[in-house]
């Protein structure tokens, strides 16, 4: 079972942003902590977690780094007998806030991979995206995560921002890959409604997708993660398994219904096990499978679409078959392949 905790606080609003998060009342951390934990224990029951059950936790945000590491030792505590013991702990964290003392809190609680939104080494470009840290924060962040022993570091770069050259971009990948990271999430850059960017009429810029893929020397395993392992939360998501969300505006699934707890902080710590539940139906499943699969490495079970579609795209090099499932050998064009196949 796959779990997802959700720290909806940041120090500052990213240009680009629309995750939910939160710049003021940070002076509620404990009790939304409190709050988090509470909907912790329900869930546990209700998704029927015994033992060793789970194998894979993120603590993504917003900005975990903005939590002391020693204000989640509570929750670890009471996770610690559920975990498989190889467990996945993933931390986003924000190179101006993850101290070293933050890195060396968040080791011990167990963590084995850690998850920087670098987004750019350049500083113009920073600037631009309303980061709050510059190109040496970064670097000393990652350099402080391999320090605290941690093995697996993973690197979010932004690519396609108005500025974007295929020399910076060449720079930034350069800069990342000299660093001691074993993962790159690459994102091209999506306008969201209702950030600056959106409000202010910034565009995404020409298309350097492909460009960038081919800078990454590690296996890229689907449209925007690269790297020398893969992650088991990605891939858990990808195969649409059944995955546990706690925190204000944390998706939970189980089997065909997703869950929604309020995305309000004072109404989360108010009432953390209120939510509302979507039915997926047959159809929404499949249609999920077949976008999430052909976006990765997961391919997709031959049942689940048209055979003569699918060997069509077979024949043209656009899919190929292999055990009973269809893999997808350009994740950029997932979409159009979808879309064919639905
Ligand atoms: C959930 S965010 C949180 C990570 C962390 N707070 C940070 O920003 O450093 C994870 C990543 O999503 C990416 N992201 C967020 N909004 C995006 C957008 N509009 N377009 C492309 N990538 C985006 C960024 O690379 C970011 O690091
Ligand atoms: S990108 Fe990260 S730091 Fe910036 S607003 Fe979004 S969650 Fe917060």
């Amino acid at each position: 079972m796959l779990l997802y905790m959700h720290i909806p606080f940041c120090d500052s609003k990213c240009h680009y942003c629309s995750f939910n998060s939160f710049t003021k009342h940070h002076n509620l951390k404990r009790d939304y902590m409190q709050a988090l934990l509470r909907q912790l224990e329900y869930e546990l029951e209700r998704f029927h977690i015994t033992e060793y059950q789970i194998t894979s936790v993120f603590v993504g945000g917003g900005t975990p780094s903005c939590v002391e590491a020693e204000v989640y030792e509570p929750i670890f505590a009471y996770l610690a007998p559920l975990l498989s013991k190889d467990c996945e702990i993933t931390f986003e964290a924000n190179p101006n806030s993850a101290s070293f003392a933050w890195l060396q809190g968040i080791k011990s609680l167990g963590a084995t991979r850690v998850s920087f939104g670098v987004q750019s080494f350049d500083a113009n470009k920073l600037r631009f995206l309303g980061r709050a840290h510059d190109p040496k924060d970064a670097i000393q962040a990652i350099e402080n995560a391999h320090k605290a022993g941690f093995a697996h570091i993973n690197c979010d770069i932004i690519y396609n921002v108005k500025g974007d050259t295929k020399e910076l971009l060449q720079k930034d990948i350069a800069q990342a890959l000299a660093l001691p990271i074993d993962h790159i999430s690459a994102y091209a850059l999506t306008i969201e409604e209702n950030t600056p960017f959106a409000r202010g009429g910034v565009q995404s810029q020409e298309d350097f997708s492909y460009f960038v893929r081919d800078l990454i020397p590690f296996e890229q395993y689907e449209v925007s993660n690269f790297g020398r392992y893969r992650s088991r939360h990605n891939i858990g998501y990808w195969q649409l398994q059944n995955y546990i969300g706690v925190g204000a505006g944390a998706v939970g699934f189980y089997k065909d219904k997703r869950y929604y707890p309020t995305n309000d902080l004072f109404g989360y710590i108010a009432d953390p096990l209120h939510h509302s539940v979507e039915n997926l139906s047959p159809e929404e499943i499949r249609t999920e499978k077949i976008f999430l699969g052909l976006r990765s490495c997961v391919g997709i079970d031959a049942d689940l679409v048209d055979k003569h579609k699918a060997s069509l795209l077979c024949q043209e090099g656009k899919l190929i078959c292999q055990n009973g499932r269809y893999y997808n050998p350009n994740y950029f064009l997932a979409d159009e392949i979808a879309l064919f196949l639905l």
